[in-house]
C-alpha cells in the first residue's frame, strides 16, 4: 500500500530551537524532514549545508529528504550523503548530467529524487523515471517558503501518476496547506512538504493532523 506521508520542511522552523521543533513534528506523525538547501546560484537564496544535516542526523530517526537546489549537485552530493542524507534530491534542470547525478547518488547508498520547477514539463524526466525513487513537482518557484500554491501543477501530478503507476513516490512541494493537500493526494501526489503550513503554526500537532487527515481523503480514489 502506497504510504501518504507528510515532510515538514524546515526552512521555516525556528532555528533557535531547531531540536524540539523537529521533536514536536516527529510526535505529531510526521513520517520525513525536508531540508532546503540553496546555493545562491540556481537559486537566489542561501540556506544550509551538510554541517547542519550532519548534526540533524543525529538529532533525529526521521527519514532525511534533502532537496538540492544547487547549481553542482554531482560534486556535494557525497558530503549530503555522508552527512546523512537517507534521501537526495537534485533538479533536472541543472547545466550538468542528471544521468550522472543519479549515479552518484545511487552509488553513495542514498535514495534518489529528481525534481522539476513549475515551467518544466514532466516529460523532461521522463527517460530518467526508471532510474530513481522518486519525483518532486515543484508548486512554487523555488527559492523561498511562504509562496502561493500554484495549482495548475496538479496536471503534472495527475500525468506523472498515470505513467509511473499506484505505488511510485510523488512528491509534491510549495505552498501546500490542509486546504489544498486533498486535491493534491487526489492527483496523485503521496509525499507532502509542508513548511509555512507546518511551522507558522502556534499549533504544530494539528497542523500535521489536519495534513495527514486530508491526505488520506484524497488518496481514496487512486491508491492501492
Ligand atoms: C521552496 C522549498 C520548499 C518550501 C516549502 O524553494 O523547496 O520546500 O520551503 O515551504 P512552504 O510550505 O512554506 O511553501
Ligand atoms: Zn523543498
Amino acid at each position: 500500500m502506497t504510504e501518504m506521508i507528510i515532510a515538514p520542511s524546515l526552512l521555516s522552523c525556528d532555528f533557535s530551537r531547531i531540536g524540539a521543533e523537529i521533536k514536536e513534528v516527529q510526535e505529531a506523525g510526521a513520517q520525513w524532514l525536508h531540508l532546503d538547501v540553496m546555493d545562491g546560484h540556481f537559486v537566489p537564496n542561501i540556506t544550509i549545508g551538510p554541517p547542519v544535516v550532519k548534526a540533524l542526523r543525529q538529532a533525529t530517526t526521521l527519514f532525511l529528504d534533502t532537496h538540492l537546489m544547487i547549481e553542482e549537485p554531482l560534486k556535494y552530493a557525497k558530503p549530503f550523503a555522508e552527512a546523512g542524507s537517507d534521501l537526495i534530491n537534485f533538479h533536472v534542470e541543472i547545466s550538468g548530467s542528471p544521468q550522472e547525478v543519479i549515479n552518484e547518488i545511487r552509488r553513495l547508498g542514498c535514495k534518489v529524487g529528481i525534481t522539476i520547477k513549475p515551467g518544466t514539463p514532466v516529460k523532461s524526466v521522463e527517460k530518467f523515471l526508471d532510474n530513481v525513487d522518486m519525483v518532486l513537482i515543484m508548486s512554487v518557484e523555488p527559492g523561498f517558503g511562504g509562496q502561493k500554491f500554484m495549482p495548475a501543477m496538479l496536471d503534472k501530478v495527475r500525468e506523472l501518476r498515470k505513467m509511473m503507476g499506484s505505488e511510485a513516490w510523488i512528491q509534491i512541494d510549495g505552498g501546500i496547506t490542509s486546504d489544498n493537500v486533498e486535491d493534491a493526494a487526489r492527483a496523485g501526489a503521496n509525499i507532502f512538504v509542508a513548511g509555512t503550513a507546518v511551522f507558522g503554526s502556534g499549533d504544530r500537532t494539528g497542523a500535521v493532523a489536519a495534513l495527514k487527515k486530508g491526505a488520506a481523503k484524497g488518496a481514496a480514489d487512486w491508491i492501492s
